[in-house]
């Protein structure tokens, strides 16, 4: 069985799911691995099962499938055009089961609930989260239990009600609630497996990996990750920190972790050099999915940025609608304004002129648009009305 580890003072414990968390730096624990031989496994297609060694898994069930991973890497070839970036890749989690990233946490996590004897499994979420863990405990025949943000959109809060999951639309300080699911959780054999989870970030690894065999064996020079909590930041890194430890990649990427200007509490300890994380006051974006005012991984994302040359940017929510726009328009990809960061990242540092135009640039999209409709203006696109025999002359107005 593996055991839990502070990756900041060295502390260790065996898993306790009910209290994931460092005693001495309050940090969320990761999992940390007998060290054993680990390759990838050629005969599996991509997903889980072909990562199988890095993971905290003894098998990969497909009965707790949806069948998640294995998402495109797709050249993003007209903006690489047009901003001389040649080497312009968009990893597409939208197009996992639920819409976004988080299906590749909680297929890990909800295996791991089931081999651990829960029969129910829960999650605090601005939205996506709620939908994956549902779906997965549907799958796996659990039951489901998810605290979300009151102002989370309906659009959410029906993905997620959809799957027979409890949904509670709870008021309050997101901190305080994130602390109290755990009481809630061992006071009623309630697995919890929120953003920081030490099995869910396990399983954000997978797409690291794919990412390298993608590119032919080779690390990206540069992943632009949008960061709220810090857990999907967390298990990519880990997921290159792996493949270097088993001697596939000489190199680590670098890591630029994205946050709006109105919650950045992460950008900001960056740019203070502090070193520690403070709760953001006020935050307020369109990028709701990133909008994490005290984010759990936070400290870790910070530490393991600087270590490998990696930096933390915000962007202005003008800049997220309008990157949000390119992508759909240039090249057919609508993912969500959280996404859509990373895109107004590259096109900021594009305007400092700070590439090289060689650098291997993945931009991680982790939600799909659809989720997030409310978001776009009807006002802002061509839609127009017509009868039949006015047809032809809206076409040609
Ligand atoms: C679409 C999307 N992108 C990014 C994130 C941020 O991930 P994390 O909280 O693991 O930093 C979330 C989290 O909810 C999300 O839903
Ligand atoms: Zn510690």
């Amino acid at each position: 069985m593996e055991r839990l580890a502070c990756s900041r003072c060295g502390f260790g414990k065996p898993v306790d799911i009910f209290d994931p968390f460092c005693p001495h730096c309050g940090d969320p624990l990761v999992i940390s691995l007998a060290k054993k031989r680990r390759r990838i496994r050629k005969d599996e297609s991509m997903g889980a099962a072909r990562y199988l060694d890095f993971l905290p898994l003894a098998k990969f069930d497909p009965a707790f499938s949806l069948g998640e991973g294995g998402s495109p890497l797709q050249p993003l070839t007209r903006l690489a055009k047009k901003f001389r970036l040649p080497n312009l890749y968009a990893k597409n989690e939208a197009v996992n089961p639920t819409g976004s990233f988080k299906d590749r946490g909680s297929v890990v996590a909800v295996q791991k609930a089931g081999s651990l004897g829960f029969k129910t499994v829960g999650t605090i979420s601005t939205g996506n989260m709620a939908g994956s863990t549902a779906a997965y405990a549907a799958k796996a025949g659990l039951r489901s239990v998810v605290f979300v943000k009151e102002d989370t959109s309906r659009e959410k809060i029906l993905a997620a009600a959809v799957f027979g999951a409890r949904v509670v639309k709870v008021r309050g300080e997101y901190s305080a609630l994130f602390r109290k699911s755990f009481e809630v959780g061992r006071n009623h054999g309630i697995y919890f497996a929120n953003s920081v989870d030490p099995y869910r970030i396990e399983g954000y690894k997978v797409t690291g990996f794919e990412m390298f065999e993608q590119l032919g064996r080779r690390a990206p020079d540069l992943v632009f990750v949008p960061v709220s909590a810090g857990g999907h930041l967390i298990g990519l890194m880990r997921g290159f920190h792996d493949l270097q430890e088993a001697g596939y990649l000489k190199k680590m990427p670098r890591f630029i972790g994205v946050q709006a200007k109105g919650c950045a509490p992460v950008v900001r300890a960056f740019e203070r050099g502090t070193g520690r994380i403070l709760p953001f006051p006020r935050p307020r974006t369109v990028a709701h999915a990133i909008s994490n005012p005290h984010p759990p991984g936070g400290n870790i994302v910070l530490r393991w940025i600087a270590a490998n040359g990696g930096m933390m940017m915000s962007v202005s929510d003008r800049d997220i609608l309008r990157s949000q726009r390119i992508l759909a328009e240039e090249e057919g990809l609508f993912c969500d304004p959280a996404s859509a960061t990373t895109l107004a990242a590259v096109l900021r540092l594009a305007r400092a002129k700070v590439f090289s135009g060689r650098e291997r640039i993945v931009l991680v999209i982790s939600g799909s648009g659809l989720k997030t409709l409310e978001e776009l203006d009807p006002m802002s696109f061509d839609i127009r009305e017509a009868g039949l025999d006015g047809l032809e002359a809206v076409l040609s107005a």
